[in-house]
């Protein structure tokens, strides 16, 4: 059977009518623990020989449900959900790196990943190169005898930088490397690293997934080896797994995902192209715009560009003026949410950081991220259109 648009598959996938009585909405299993009919069902579901539950921490029927609905849509052969992405993040590489070994990962990408990494090198010997992702083959020239992971996040946060999936995926395979790709921004209905050759799949469910700014959880998903080596090694012993209410809450929210993520796109195209235009504006990155220094790539691997946009007004004042007088757009640092979030970097993420480094990495004075809700695009083109008129 051909496979299902996604707007059918976000609307069903993970339900299953036979079990729960047929309950159209999957119920809240509040269980830490399930009991066995008998012994011999204790030592094979202990043992793995027999699927089911038996402790919380290690998964329940409503986290199950969950992750078939993410694997679904990500076309990965397992999943796993956790109580944010950073866990998500931290156990995807605690599964596959001992002291010793090294990673590759992009010098521009979400900082608090950057900061894992480093905080591995000085704690436990293992070493990241930061390369310039956005020409593939930095991959290549990065890695050592000991390399085990390529990490890719594109587009990247906060500029929109673009990796090429393939490209990566297949250095990685021929050198026996294991590839994970933090997939928060683009959200499975842009694109799927995994159809292009990529292993692991990470996602922050906080933002597009969740999608209304109530909730924190992560996901896990792709190649089954190194997912159930997460959940029955890494989960076990670091913890970090999602609660069952909080499960339910993401499944609740992918029902909507597809029809978020049209309107995102939608929205943030129409802003981008206003910002590119605009007369105040030093610098527009949005993937979508033919002027994006990775165009062809991004238009290669995704069906749509995201509702993520950074851009530049100038200086730190212009900046903070600029944030102050938004009045439809949320002054806050999260992101894929139903409603238009902004944030300065300069003054609010990147503040503490020096001002020498953070330009380095890109984060210019003026360097505004926008989360481009779904409202009425006409509203928040006059919100933005004003607010640049008082900087
Ligand atoms: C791209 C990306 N990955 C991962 C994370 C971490 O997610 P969480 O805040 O759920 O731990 C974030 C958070 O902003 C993010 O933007």
């Amino acid at each position: 059977m051909p496979e299902k648009s996604i707007f059918t598959q976000a609307v069903h996938a993970g339900e299953d009518l036979t079990k729960n009585h047929g309950a159209v909405s999957v119920p809240i299993y509040s269980a830490s623990v399930f009991a066995f009919s008998d012994a011999d069902e204790g030592a094979a579901i202990h043992n793995y020989q027999k699927k089911g539950f038996f402790y919380g921490k290690l998964g329940n029927p409503t986290q199950d449900a969950l992750e078939c609905a993410i694997s679904e849509l990500e076309n990965g052969e397992s999943a796993l959900a956790f109580a944010s992405g950073m866990a998500a993040i931290s156990a995807s590489i605690l599964t596959l790196v001992k002291s010793g070994d090294h990673i590759v990962a992009p010098e521009s990408m979400y900082s608090t990943t950057s900061i894992f990494l480093n905080e591995l090198n000085e704690k436990f010997g293992i070493e990241t190169t930061f390369v310039d992702a956005t020409t593939a083959e930095n991959y290549a020239n990065s890695t050592q005898p000991n390399t085990k992971i390529f990490w890719i996040e594109t587009p990247s946060n906060p500029l929109l930088k673009i990796t090429d999936f393939s490209i990566v995926a297949k250095i990685a395979k021929e050198k026996g490397i294991t590839t994970i790709a933090d997939n928060t921004f683009a959200t499975p209905f842009n694109q799927k690293p995994l159809d292009f050759g990529v292993d692991v799949v990470i996602h922050s469910a906080t933002k597009y997934l969740g999608g209304h700014s109530d909730l924190t959880a992560g996901i896990m998903v792709g190649r089954k080896e190194i997912v159930e080596k997460a959940r029955l090694h890494t989960t076990k012993l670091y913890g970090g797994n999602i609660a069952p209410q909080i499960a339910w809450l993401v499944l609740r929210g992918i029902k909507t995902l597809a029809l978020r993520m049209e309107r995102h796109n939608q929205n943030a195209f129409v802003i981008a192209d206003m910002l590119s235009n605009h007369s105040k504006i030093k610098a527009v990155f949005y993937p979508g715009l033919e002027q994006h220094k990775n165009y062809k790539i991004a238009k290669k691997q995704m069906k749509g560009y995201g509702g993520m946009i950074a851009f530049d007004v100038g200086g730190v004042e212009e900046g903070k003026r600029f944030v102050n007088n938004v009045k439809v757009c949320t002054l806050a640092t999260s992101l894929g949410g139903v409603e238009t979030i902004l944030q300065h970097s300069a003054s609010m993420t990147h503040a503490t950081i020096q001002r020498e480094r953070r330009l380095k990495t890109g984060i210019t004075d003026g360097l505004i991220r926008l989360s481009v809700g779904i409202e009425d695009a006409k509203d928040l083109l006059e919100d933005l259109q004003n607010a640049l008129e008082k900087i």
